[in-house]
């Protein structure tokens, strides 16, 4: 009840599909038997991983973030006119950020309608874009969406709280049905996974968005071995918080007794590798208590926290060629360090 254009916005929608809880337990004993000890990136993002890491994003040495966020404004008419009409679908939305510039040059590029609505219609008018944002927190997600729609009253937005890698299809949804599926996958997180896990990603977002889905991509650039060490090892010691931060929560969610001292951060670039890996190493020898059973650490031994691959154009096209995904198009800021990739399906 009451007019449409006073007071305050509803909330965006969010359809919960209540995505099925990891057994870290399980994933905690199989990383801690590998060789070297290896644990998925994901663990690093508790609350206040999460907050470390907005942390790094403003250390002098960490640039990405703000090199992705000053491309995608700069570049956003001409990545909105490539990308055409549609709704845009972030995966990973998390604090959707870095999405608003593309929003609203895909509405400056859409036909002006007749009589432009004051708030959000069930359905997008002819050409003007959408917003579906996908993240595992409920919580963050209607955050983000809130804040996004007050900015973009006009956009209508629409949030799914699911594990994107292990959903089968998206929901059927007016804001997605009959709509061209524009995929957007900033912060260059693909680096995160292993090559094979990361093509296998690839192509779950190809099935996921469909026959016509396009893919919006950042991807961060190789770089001196100086500039990318210091990127992850921040003179402030926010990225050495960050990884001990694991520890912290392991001790918390697995019953673990580790002295994060009692280890010192590393990271390094591997050049045969193409990647950043950041570990903590054992300062002694060392027995933990953890998830019920006794892990030893040798002097000197790491504990891998995350790996960080960085891929050149070519390198990038030939992972993403075998998940179904060709490039159609591509920005960087002046300096090259960091790659926006427009991929369309391949057949
Ligand atoms: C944004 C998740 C890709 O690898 O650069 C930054 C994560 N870890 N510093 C990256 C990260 C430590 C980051 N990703």
């Amino acid at each position: 009840a009451g007019s449409r254009d006073a007071g305050p916005l509803a909330s965006p929608e969010v359809i919960d599909l209540h995505p099925a809880p990891a057994d870290m337990e399980r994933l905690v004993i199989e990383g801690l038997r590998r060789d070297p000890k290896q644990l998925p990136a994901w663990f690093l993002y508790d609350d206040e991983g999460s907050r470390l890491f907005e942390l790094i994003c403003e250390q002098p040495e960490y640039s990405l973030t703000r090199t992705e966020t000053a491309l995608l404004e700069r570049e956003a008419p001409a990545i909105a006119a490539a990308l055409g009409q549609g709704v845009l679908v972030e995966f990973g939305a998390g604090s959707a950020r870095k999405v608003g510039p593309l929003l609203e040059a895909m509405a400056r590029q859409a036909a002006p309608a007749a009589n432009p609505a004051p708030s959000p219609a069930p359905n997008p008018a002819p050409g003007q874009p959408a917003y579906v944002a996908l993240d595992i927190s409920a919580s963050h997600l209607q955050e983000a969406c809130d804040r996004l729609q007050r900015r973009h009253p006009q956009v209508p937005m629409l949030g799914i709280c699911c594990d994107y890698s292990q959903l089968e299809a998206l929901p059927s949804h007016p804001l997605l049905n009959g709509q061209a599926h524009l995929g957007f996958f900033p912060g260059s997180s693909l680096g995160n996974f292993e090559p094979a896990a990361a093509q296998e990603l690839l192509a779950q977002l190809r099935h996921l968005l469909g026959p016509g889905g396009q893919l919006l991509i950042g991807i961060d650039q190789p770089k001196s071995r100086e500039r990318l060490e210091a990127a992850y090892n921040d003179r402030a010691g926010v990225s050495a918080a960050f990884a001990r931060n694991l520890l912290t929560r392991l001790n918390r969610d697995l019953a673990g007794d580790f002295n994060p001292q009692a280890f010192r951060y590393r990271a390094r670039w591997q050049a045969a590798e193409s990647r950043i890996e950041m570990a903590l190493v054992s300062e002694e020898s060392q027995r933990v208590q953890l998830a019920g059973q006794t892990w030893t650490f040798a002097s000197g031994e790491p504990l891998i926290t995350e790996t960080s691959a960085k891929y050149g154009a070519e390198a990038f096209l030939a992972l993403a060629a075998p998940a179904g995904w060709r490039g159609a198009a591509r920005w960087s800021d002046p300096d090259h360090d960091l790659c926006l990739h427009l991929l369309v399906q391949a057949d």
